[in-house]
């Protein structure tokens, strides 16, 4: 039987021994807490790693009835970060010191029958730390907390230990399995799909380690049909059913060659962002929705294929949902660039175990990362990772992520941190610069990130230039075939130490702001990802945002065939992909001309001197008029003797159709054409009347299991929907019903986007977030809280 843990915890800052002889009674003293747990709320910037860095207390009563005599009892902790002792009735059960991995204590020889049994855990946070990621600078905040969830198993003395699955190309299925006490025991098996049809079985056989079946009816796994089965195993004893345990799993295939990536033998790009798994205020504890949630917005928002679970495995249910959209995955041990001492090492080589036995079963898995993120050469080290990895699971390759050339590569595939895009550059350097081994794969594991950190708030040219620069990586990567993808630095913007950063400890370098809102850079993505139609403008079309008010190229993100601009419904011009970026499958589309054939239409010039008038009025906004090349101040004079083109002219057509002054204001028109056929319009002109468009990913929370939450985007946006990127008005929140808010009851919108989120408080019930900001109509969101029963 499993049972939930995650409630009736109490917590404390400072923990004591007297939390080894705790009561009933004196336990309500301390703050009662439901996992997951941050060990602090923190702002979401100008927050200091110090605060969350403690050693805390956490205990709970355990009541075990008589009828578990003889019966073992498992407290598995899905993650404690960093460092937790676990106690039971004041005896040290356990210790764990990895914050990323899971573990459990085995409580079977400590409890007391027929009692409460007091749980403690003594959990240090500190980064102080003598395992990894810890021993020097770290590019991320570590939250501390039993931030994952806790359940209880009680077991039969004879039952599954572990069970790792696999599936094959060829519908069989793998099964490696270690069991306690299983002599004389048999085991049968079932193999049943998503609608729960039995696909095959064996009736219970002697109990052996490995077993294979066959499957027939199968179909594999892939990233477009993410197929999963369930194999549900059955210990017998004596012909009773003393353990059973369903695991899920897919049929398919990864391979490395020195060409590319290969899922079931066919040639993938990999496509993909880092993720970090934390959130504002909370830290790393969001419950498995939010997790879960994430991986969605990657494949359904961002238009990714892959994820890499920068810098240490993450969320159970964050994986689970990457095999059930077919979100391929690397993930990788917990570290960054600083490799420690012996018992440092040793913890390292722990932390790889753990990682593959615990996530060996997740077909979205496709890579193993086996070295300290960015560390040197340390061949012993690393050949422990590899062995340790391969023995574990000898279906997936190994990599290990590196910032130097030419490192030994002990992996199947160098994995590099690429950063050498800086721009005007090329998007990243060939293969053969990086490694000798030509052999092997080779995956770009980051890029860009601290090149060129973008805020949602920055001005549009420097957002622009962010969405580029991510353009020009994809571009370069899919032009490199042996390159097997890459994954851009990051997905969203993430808390920091101190040593990076804009000194606010928040790292801008994701391609959405922390609570998930999109920056610029993410319609790249969409564009290149999404199969629904993605059509952005890098513009507002706002003259006087740019410097010498020249509005500069603006780019079209959108994976349709081609665009079509209007002014005031006037039809302008068509724009088509261009040499540039023409290896991406959808590039940013460049408008270089806002007049097309006005001067023609409305002017009454020939074809000819349309085009050497607008040539004049794009070098007047680019150069001034003080500083014209001479090749334009020639064709002006040329006007001026042959067209009787005047200074006057210059200035009133400069007027009507660069400046756009005066008059009726403009509205630009775009319309994304595929097929044919307009798929999507985005229209920009002046914001009359802002509001507030509120996004969640659930109206319908659980409450049972653990406390659930809802995750709410907000944005300020104009009435064609377009963002309004410098809109600060503060926002009120407040809550009714069964809900409470994490963070702040007031936020200022940055960047013209916020977030809240939405929590349930241990009731049932209808409840309502209601948003106001100034001069926009208020919002309101209903939510219905159901119960779900409790296993305890
Ligand atoms: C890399 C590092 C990441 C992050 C990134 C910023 O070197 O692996 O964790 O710091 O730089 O661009």
């Amino acid at each position: 039987m499993n049972y939930n843990m995650n409630n009736d915890w109490y917590f404390t800052e400072n923990y004591t021994k007297e939390l080894l002889h705790m009561t009933t009674e004196t336990m309500k003293e301390l703050t009662p807490v439901r996992l997951p747990h941050t060990v602090k709320e923190m702002e979401t910037n100008y927050c200091d790693e110090q605060e969350y860095q403690m050693v805390s207390g956490y205990v709970r009563m355990l009541h075990v009835p008589l009828e578990w005599k003889g019966k073992c009892i498992y407290l598995h902790f899905g993650a404690a970060a960093h460092e937790a002792e676990v106690f039971c009735n004041g005896v040290l059960v356990t210790k764990h010191s990895s914050g990323y991995t899971a573990f459990t204590a085995d409580l079977t020889k400590s409890v007391l029958l027929g009692k409460d049994n007091l749980i403690t855990v003594r959990l240090d946070s500190r980064e102080t730390l003598n395992i990894p990621p810890f021993g020097h600078v770290i590019d991320y905040m570590t939250f501390g907390g039993l931030y994952r969830g806790v359940t209880l198993e009680v077991k039969e003395p004879s039952h599954f230990a572990d069970v790792f699955v696999y599936g094959t190309m060829d519908k069989v299925m793998y099964l490696e399995m270690k069991t306690r006490r299983s002599e004389k025991c048999t085991v049968s098996v079932e193999v049943k799909d998503a609608s729960g049809t039995v696909l095959a079985e064996t009736p219970a056989r002697p109990y052996i380690d490995d077993m294979s079946m066959e499957v027939p009816g199968a179909a594999l796994w892939d990233i477009n049909n993410p197929n999963l089965y369930t194999v549900i195993l059955h210990l017998w004893k004596d012909r009773v059913e003393v353990d059973t345990r369903q695991v899920r799993f897919g049929f398919r295939e990864v391979a490395f060659t020195s060409k590319g990536f290969y899922l079931n033998r066919k040639k993938i790009k990999l496509r993909g962002l880092n993720r970090h798994q934390s959130y504002p205020y909370m830290g790393y504890a969001a419950p498995d929705r939010a997790q879960a949630l994430d991986a969605d917005i990657l494949k359904y928002e961002l238009g990714c294929n892959a994820v890499r679970t920068s810098h240490y495995p993450q969320s159970q249910a964050f994986v689970d949902r990457c095999d059930e959209i077919g979100l391929l995955v690397f993930t990788e041990f917990p570290r960054w660039q600083h490799i420690g001492d012996k018992d440092w090492k040793k913890q390292a080589v722990q932390n790889v175990r753990e990682m593959v036995l615990q996530y060996r079963n997740h077909p979205s898995i496709f890579l193993w990362g086996v070295r300290i993120n960015e560390s040197k050469d340390d061949d012993a080290l690393y050949r422990m990772t590899n062995v340790v990895a391969h023995k574990l699971d000898h279906t997936r390759p190994t990599g290990g992520v590196r910032n130097r050339k030419n490192s030994h590569l002990l992996e199947d595939v160098y994995t590099y941190n690429d950063f050498y895009h800086n721009g005007p550059n090329k998007g990243c350097e060939p293969k053969k610069n990086i490694t000798s081994n030509m052999r092997k794969g080779y995956l770009i594991s980051e890029n860009n990130g601290h090149m060129f950190p973008t805020k949602s708030f920055d001005w549009e040219e420097k957002r622009c230039e962010h969405a580029l620069r991510h353009a020009a990586v994809l571009d370069e990567v899919r032009a490199q075939a042996d390159i097997a993808g890459s994954f851009g630095w990051c997905m969203f913007d993430y808390n920091t130490h101190q040593d990076f950063g804009s000194g606010d400890r928040v790292c801008y370098h994701g391609v959405m702001d922390m609570f998930r809102n999109p920056k610029m850079a993410a319609a790249v993505f969409a564009a290149e990802g999404l199969k629904t139609p993605v059509l952005e403008i890098s513009s507002s079309m706002d003259m006087g945002e740019h410097p010498a008010c020249n509005m500069g190229d603006v780019y079209a993100f959108t994976n349709a065939d081609y665009v079509k601009l209007y002014k005031n419904d006037e039809f302008i011009a068509k724009f088509a992909p261009g040499e540039k970026f023409s290896h991406m499958k959808h590039g940013p589309i460049l408008l270089d001309d806002t007049i097309g054939c006005l001067l023609e239409k409305n002017e009454g010039y020939d074809k000819k001197t349309a085009a050497q008038v607008k040539e004049c009025l794009y070098a007047i906004a680019k150069y001034g008029q003080a500083a014209l090349p001479p090749r334009i101040r020639l064709l002006v004079g040329k006007l001026m003797l042959t067209k009787q083109f005047t200074f006057e002219k210059g200035n009133e057509l400069c007027g009507k159709y660069m400046g756009n002054w005066g008059g009726k204001m403009t509205q630009w028109k775009f319309v994304a054409v595929k097929n044919g056929k307009p798929v999507a319009e985005v229209k920009k002109g002046p914001a009359e009347q802002p509001r507030l468009e509120v996004r969640t990913d659930t109206n319908t929370l659980t409450e049972g299991d653990t406390w659930d939450m809802a995750t709410i985007r907000i944005r300020a946006v104009d009435d064609n929907h377009n963002v309004l990127p410098y809109s600060n008005r503060a926002i009120s929140m407040r809550v009714d019903g069964p809900l409470a808010l994490i963070g702040p009851e007031h936020v200022a919108l940055t960047g013209g986007a916020a977030g809240t989120y939405v929590k349930t408080t241990g009731e049932t019930g209808t409840g309502h977030l209601m948003l106001r900001a100034p001069g926009m109509e208020p919002v309101v969101l209903t939510f219905e809280v159901t119960g779900k029963n409790m296993d305890e």
